[in-house]
């Protein structure tokens, strides 16, 4: 993938948009790009866009669905939540939301009160994701949930590699970007083809799955399309099926009984 410029259309933040640039290894502009795919700076926030059909594309915690999704979640009744294992347990897991893309899924888990880590090798989406965390910590519906939500930026396999023991989260979430076509379909708003075809399809899931395995102390979760095709390699110790998304579970005794 060809490295997504950065432009800044509003002087007053143009150190930010350095930061930024900095930070995510984004090439920064001094005119905003005739063609493709660019990332901009405005006065509001950091968003995808391109010349073409397509909307923008930000990642949003405060305002639209992400404020919908906090007052009406549905709370640890939902599907993910039970995915996560959260309905009756005693502590709230520590979660390393592997492919944090626009950090939708890692929002609702925190907002469940999970500790959630986000780790997304994408500059674009990192870059996203840094903006949209910036701006829900420094409001006050959200600001307690943005505390715990912590964003690196890292490919996952290496990263869940090299974590200590102590360092070990309970669960690894996984949703990763299919080359198939359900997802597309899933994808049908123009916008989150825009970002798609900026990021790519994942073609290493079955090694993140591996190494999600072996970084997990309770569980793997993978979330799909209701018919969706599993990750190639270990098959799921259970499965969880919602409307429209499925969760396939990788319960690590289930996987490794403890022998005697
Ligand atoms: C389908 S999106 C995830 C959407 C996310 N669940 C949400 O709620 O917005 C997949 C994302 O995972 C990222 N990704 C895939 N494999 C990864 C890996 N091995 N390490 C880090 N990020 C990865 C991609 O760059 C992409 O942004």
């Amino acid at each position: 993938m060809p490295a997504t410029p950065l432009y800044c259309a509003c002087p007053r933040r143009l150190d930010a948009a350095r930061l930024l640039s900095q930070r995510f290894a984004l090439p920064l502009l001094e005119q905003r790009p005739q063609q493709g795919y660019w990332l901009e700076l405005g006065e509001e926030r950091l968003e995808l866009l391109t010349t073409g059909k397509h909307g923008a594309v930000y990642a949003e915690f405060v305002e639209g669905a992400a404020k919908h999704r906090r007052e009406q979640g549905g709370g640890r009744g939902q599907p993910v939540a039970k995915a996560i294992g959260l309905k009756g347990a005693k502590e709230l897991p520590y979660v390393v939301d592997a492919t944090a893309g626009l950090g939708r899924d890692s929002f609702v888990l925190a907002g469940l009160g999970c500790r959630v880590t986000l780790v997304e090798r994408s500059p674009v989406a990192a870059a996203l994701l840094a903006d949209a965390l910036e701006r829900a910590a420094g409001h006050p519906d959200t600001a307690d949930i943005a505390a715990r939500m912590q964003l690196v930026h890292a490919s996952s396999i290496a990263w869940l590699a090299a974590l200590s023991e102590a360092e070990r989260p309970d669960v690894v979430f996984v949703d990763p970007m299919f080359p198939d076509t359900d997802k597309k379909s899933a994808a049908a708003k123009k916008d989150m083809q825009a970002f798609q075809q900026v990021i790519g399809d994942d073609q290493d899931s079955a090694a993140l799955l591996q190494a999600a395995i072996a970084a997990a102390k309770n569980r793997v979760v993978v979330k799909r399309p209701r018919l969706g095709a599993a990750i190639e390699g270990v098959k799921p110790s259970a499965v969880l099926d919602g409307k429209s998304t499925r969760f396939d579970l990788y319960v690590i005794k289930a996987l490794h009984p403890v022998q005697g």
